[in-house]
């Protein structure tokens, strides 16, 4: 059984028998997070899309406190090395791998990935999504994006669930996170990353609408709730 627990915005945990997972860990400066820092059980992984504060987040606080194993691109990697994060996986779009949990796919994003750090951006590579094997199931986390048409991609990967935004100005609008969800057409779908800040306000209800108008399923998780896959 996999437990997909939603922490707000982009945020999730997968969790399984011996494995916790944490995508995006944006914990203490999350304004939609319900756990403090100190509350968020061990991870074994972190997974990270892109280098914007509200996705690399707590990223090396997580992977000190617990020893945790950092997935992310080449650049992000090398940042995160120099920050003393001892055990780092770099990858890249089109890249899959084998870990002891399951499989990682890194796959398209259309967004940045920039690291603000001191007043001055540090290259972060390629923004990226996720496409994680575990327990039998595969789970897209999208990431960061915009509509793409490389999302009809995923269609042949046969997605049980897809983390999609929806919340605009930075990400997919409703009308075009639907459209990703006609290309992909995964099993579940549950939005994320809206509501966090008024500039990404957004009608889950509506998305869930139109996804079920259209023949697919969708779940609205709200922050601290999960569900199994
Ligand atoms: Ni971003
Ligand atoms: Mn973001």
């Amino acid at each position: 059984m996999l437990k997909v627990v939603f922490l707000g915005h982009a945020t999730f945990i997968l969790e399984t028998g011996t494995y916790r997972l944490i995508i995006d860990p944006f914990v203490r400066e999350n304004p939609a997070c319900p756990l403090k820092f100190e509350e968020v059980p061990k991870l074994t992984h972190v997974l990270i899309t892109h280098g914007h504060g509200d996705h690399l987040g707590d990223a090396v606080e997580f992977a000190k406190r617990d020893g945790a194993m950092v997935i992310c691109n080449f650049e992000i990697s090398v940042y995160l090395t120099r920050k003393g994060v001892e055990k780092v996986h770099a990858m890249h779009i089109g890249g899959r791998y084998k870990f002891d949990f399951g499989n990682v796919k890194m796959v398209p994003a259309l967004h940045g990935s920039g690291i603000l750090e001191n007043g001055e951006i540090l290259y972060g590579g390629n923004p990226c999504g996720f496409l994680i094997e575990v327990d039998g199931k595969k789970v897209y986390h999208a990431g960061d994006t915009g509509l793409s048409i490389e999302m009809k991609l995923l269609e042949d990967e046969e997605v049980d669930l897809a983390l999609l935004p929806i919340g605009g100005n930075y990400v997919m609008d409703v009308n075009d996170a639907v459209k990703a969800v006609e290309l992909i057409k995964p099993k579940l779908v549950v939005p994320m990353h809206y509501g966090t800040w008024p500039v990404i306000s957004a009608r889950a209800d509506k998305f869930k609408d139109y996804v079920e108008e259209k023949g697919f399923h969708c779940s609205i998780i709200k922050p601290g709730d999960s569900i199994e896959l």
